[in-house]
């Protein structure tokens, strides 16, 4: 089956930059998300930034114009019916993924492949909440999903071979670049990258120097082409707390304890650049 019209459930960051992802590459997108209101929000935000992108020249002129022109909105996830395919990206929260994948298998036709983006929770326990698990899998989109090149593709137990080989083909379709990885907490790039923002938040929180410095360090030091914190608040201190929890929680291992700062910030509500302060203050940005 010839994939040409995607669904992308979950209009929040990722969400964001995987359908700007997939409609950049020529695919139609029905973004959905559980108010409208929300889905809105999140389609004037592409289209703001493919402005930007295309004024900046990151983007070619029209790009704005192709790819939103390419995305349609909905808030009711009947519409999502007669899609080829869905990527997953709702609250990473097993409960809320859980009731998704319930409504899902009521909805759509047998052979549709539904993969999930999530960072921290077991692919396997996603997949079954599906009434066919062997169609589950996991893709995961980096932040931000329309700049970076890597999808990881992750089967499950239960994901059938022919469902990794159509994600891994369907990865280059839209231009990106992907990699098999076996299911396990933080797949590859979170089980570094979160660890060095961890260890970061621990320097920070022993007072050995300050975010602004660690984040120049990093980048003068190891061509970082972002600091920890700069990175950890566009990715979402949650996103980072709840990666960190996973891989402390699978392994027993107490290297991968989440700093106390990290769990603070999040208590806080401080979440990062999507709540306008996290290691940093974006309030007046
Ligand atoms: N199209 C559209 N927008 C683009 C663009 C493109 N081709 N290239 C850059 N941009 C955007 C940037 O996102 C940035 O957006 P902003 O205004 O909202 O901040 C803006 O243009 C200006 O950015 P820069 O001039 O700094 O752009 P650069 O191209 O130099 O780099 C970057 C931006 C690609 C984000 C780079 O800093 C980078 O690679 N950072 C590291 C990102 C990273 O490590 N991501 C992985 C996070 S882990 C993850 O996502 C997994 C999850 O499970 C936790």
């Amino acid at each position: 089956m010839s994939i040409d019209k995607i669904a992308v459930l979950g209009a929040g960051t990722m969400g964001m930059g995987i359908a700007w992802a997939v409609a950049a590459a020529g695919k139609k997108v029905v973004l959905y998300d559980l108010t409208q209101e929300i889905v809105d929000k999140t389609l004037s935000r592409i289209g703001r930034g493919l402005e930007k992108a295309e004024e900046r020249g990151q983007a070619p002129e029209g790009a704005k114009a192709f790819v939103t022109g390419n995305i349609t909105g909905t808030a009711n996830l009947e519409d999502i019916k007669d899609v080829d395919f869905i990527i997953e990206t709702v609250l990473e929260k097993i409960e809320v993924k859980k009731d998704v994948y319930g409504k899902l298998s009521n909805i759509l036709d047998d052979d549709i492949i539904v993969a999930t983006n999530t960072s921290s929770l077991s692919i396997t326990e996603i997949a079954s909440a599906y009434k066919k698990p062997e169609n589950v899998v996991g893709m995961h989109f980096f932040n931000p999903a329309m700049v970076m090149p890597l999808i990881e593709v992750i089967p499950c137990i239960q994901t059938a071979p022919e469902v990794v080989d159509t994600v891994m083909e369907l990865s280059k379709a839209i231009g990106k670049k992907p990699i098999k990885v076996k299911e396990g907490p933080g797949f590859v790039v979170n089980r570094i990258l979160v660890p060095g923002m961890n260890e970061a938040a621990f320097i920070l929180h022993e007072g050995l120097a300050t975010a602004e410095d660690i984040d120049n360090a990093m980048k003068m030091g190891a061509g970082w082409p972002m600091g920890p914190f700069t990175l950890c608040d566009m990715v979402g201190i949650d996103i980072a707390l709840a990666v960190a929890e996973t891989l402390y929680e699978e392994t027993g291992d107490p290297k991968y304890r989440p700093a106390p700062n990290i769990k603070q910030h999040v208590r806080a509500g401080w979440l990062g650049r999507k709540t306008k302060r996290g290691w940093y203050d974006y309030s007046k940005k």
